[in-house]
């Protein structure tokens, strides 16, 4: 596997990947690998000749009081799990080559982009579409695979695609998750034990109020239930859990496919997120 932090020889390592007519799936991340990752470099293998990882921790992304120093790095254990995998190229570029003195370009998919996640971490999304586009247009891929437990990010890159006219396909990935039920994550790795094992009380809360939604229970009581147990599961606080159009996020009051429960929930200092399909 190749390990390239150059865009120019990055270019060249891409058409040589892509000769003879190969083709190309990225599968963007911030390093921390982990299962749900490696799921993701595994499809991406299935549906391209050439797997292309990226690993940059994007500063844009993180807001001020956020954890972008503390953000779990290591690139050597990562690379080792890549080629494994068999990845044939790492895209690991530093801040600099990212976002060279002057950079002072930005996309916002404004609509999609200013609930949920969107109102708890301003400007997280416009960081996340834009370093995408620039990842884009760097590896100039056939496919990008995204995890779906980032389920707001998924559809604000699937917008930001179509409305910016990338000829990329955007696969979603199924979440990966731990055998109690916690989607994996590498933000999982700050919580303490005890943080832990309470964590599954989140899953077990959405799962609970998805059936329920599913079996025609009110919607509004449903998910003022669920935030309750999740805080009776040992989380401080919930930041949402909301029942919304899968595609357009726009919030439901009453059931209607296609709909996914999106919630962000708080344990001691980290913030996770989950989502679930309704129905
Ligand atoms: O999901 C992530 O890991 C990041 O938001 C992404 C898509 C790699 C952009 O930095």
């Amino acid at each position: 596997m190749q390990i390239i932090r150059d865009i120019a020889m990055l270019h060249r390592a891409v058409t040589a990947l892509k000769q003879g007519g190969k083709s190309v799936a990225l599968v963007p991340t911030m390093g921390s690998l982990h299962d749900g990752h490696l799921s993701l470099v595994r499809m991406a293998k299935r549906v391209a000749d050439h797997a292309v990882v990226s690993i940059f921790v994007n500063p844009t992304q993180f807001g001020p009081n956020e954890d972008f120093e503390a953000y779990p790095r290591d690139e050597a254990r990562d690379a080792a799990l890549l080629v494994e995998e068999g990845a044939s190229l790492l895209w690991a570029p530093d801040v600099a080559t990212m976002y060279p003195g002057g950079h002072n370009t930005h996309i916002e998919v404004a609509e999609l982009g200013a609930d949920y996640c969107g109102a708890a971490r301003p400007g997280h999304f416009d960081g996340v579409a834009t370093v995408v586009a620039k990842l884009f247009n760097q590896v100039r891929p056939d496919v990008a695979i995204f995890g779906e437990k980032d389920w707001q990010q998924l559809a604000i890159i699937r917008r930001m695609a179509r409305d910016l006219d990338f000829a990329i396909d955007i696969l979603g990935a199924p979440i990966a998750r731990d055998s109690d039920g916690l989607a994996m994550s590498s933000r999982n790795a700050y919580l303490s034990d005890a943080q832990r094992a309470a964590a599954p009380a989140f899953p077990a809360a959405l799962n609970a109020a998805a059936q329920a939604i599913a079996g025609g229970a009110d919607v509004t009581e449903t998910l003022v239930r669920a935030e309750a147990a999740i805080v009776a599961g040992g989380f401080d606080s919930v930041d949402y859990v909301a029942l919304a159009d899968a595609d357009s996020l726009e919030r439901l009051r009453a059931f209607r496919a296609p709909a996914r429960l999106l919630a962000a929930a708080r344990i001691g200092k980290t913030r996770l997120i989950d989502n679930l399909a309704v129905g």
